[in-house]
């Protein structure tokens, strides 16, 4: 029997990359191009499944002019704000993501925003390359000490929920906002609010973990952060379209909130230079999930899934 054909729109780690060399026909991209739209149709004609990361947007129109040989598009990312799912069940095409996996390397990363907005790091190391570390004293590079402190969760689910454990590692307190409230393991002691209303004002550090969907999109507004306490920190590392960004720059240069720490931006990667003039911002470029350890795991689990959709099974991780 021959082979699934399947195009990977990005470079995958070498094991991925090994095991659909074994399982299926794959047209790769060893460059690590990212593909217009126009590339992208023209390249699934001679594919069954596309596996595809973030960076390629499936809108309406692309899904509709795929080829209707496309059986399945198997995301490598437990995001799929860059699908449109409703296309692609009307196109027929099975759409999987790979969630569990990244969730500790994207908690990882969330402690890694807190800690590094909280004290400075970018700004730290930025002036010792600089050559411009010339004194030391008790007013020097104070920043924010995290222990102890309340931390607000907007999103409880996988990556929340971990996060939430590994704060409870710097005796933080867990308060959360969620869809609806877990069960009281999960929650761990973590205290619910139904709104944010109740859950800004007491946020002395605020992360964000809720997926980009029409009721969050600028969740995180002008009016919302005016809401957290004074000198509060905000880390971002779900998606960029849930933060106002013209509203954290201002708060962040008034001085409403000491600092933030963001892994994801509302245009990626081409971000608006004024996030790079402020050394209160601590950045990263989308980095969550980039641990050798998790990006083998959702190639993978990927592959699990389109396993599944060619053996005519369900697959685990189907989202439309
Ligand atoms: C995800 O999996 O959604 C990460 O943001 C990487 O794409």
């Amino acid at each position: 029997m021959s082979k699934p054909s399947l195009l990977i729109t990005r470079k995958l780690p070498a094991n991925v990359e090994a095991r659909i060399q074994r399982d299926y026909e794959g047209i790769f991209n060893p460059e690590d191009r990212l593909y217009s739209s126009e590339e992208l149709i023209e390249y699934s004609g001679r594919a069954d499944a596309i596996l595809p990361c973030h960076t390629e947007h499936f809108s309406a129109d692309v899904i509709r002019r795929l080829p209707d040989r496309i059986r399945a598009i198997a995301n490598f990312s437990v995001g799929v704000d860059h699908c449109d799912l409703d296309a692609a069940r009307q196109k027929g095409i099975v759409v999987t993501n790979t969630p569990d996996v990244l969730t500790d390397a994207t908690a990882e990363l969330t402690m890694l925003l807190i800690l590094g907005a909280a004290r400075r790091a970018s700004e730290g190391e930025r002036l010792i390359r600089a050559g411009q570390w010339n004194t030391w004293s008790p007013a020097f590079m104070v920043g924010t000490q995290v222990t102890g402190k309340r931390l607000g969760i907007i999103g409880m689910g996988r990556v929340g929920q971990v996060t939430a454990r590994r704060a409870r590692g710097f005796d933080m307190e867990i308060h959360y906002h969620n869809r609806r409230r877990l069960d009281r393991a999960a929650e761990n002691g973590a205290t619910y609010h139904e709104n944010l209303d109740t859950l800004l004002p007491l946020s002395e550090f605020l992360a964000l973990h809720c997926p980009n969907l029409p009721e969050t999109h600028d969740l995180l507004n002008a009016e919302r952060i005016n809401r957290l306490p004074d000198g509060a920190i905000v880390v971002n590392s779900a998606r960029g379209a849930v933060v106002d960004e013209d509203a954290l720059i201002d708060a962040l240069k008034s001085g409403k909130l000491a600092a933030a720490g963001l892994d994801v931006y509302k245009n990626e990667p081409a971000i608006r230079p004024d996030f790079a003039e402020l050394d209160n911002l601590f950045l990263l470029p989308h980095v969550g999930s980039a641990t050798r350890e998790t990006r083998d795991a959702m190639g993978f689990r990927a592959l699990d899934n389109l396993d599944a959709i060619f053996a005519g099974e369900e697959p685990k991780d189907r989202v439309a």
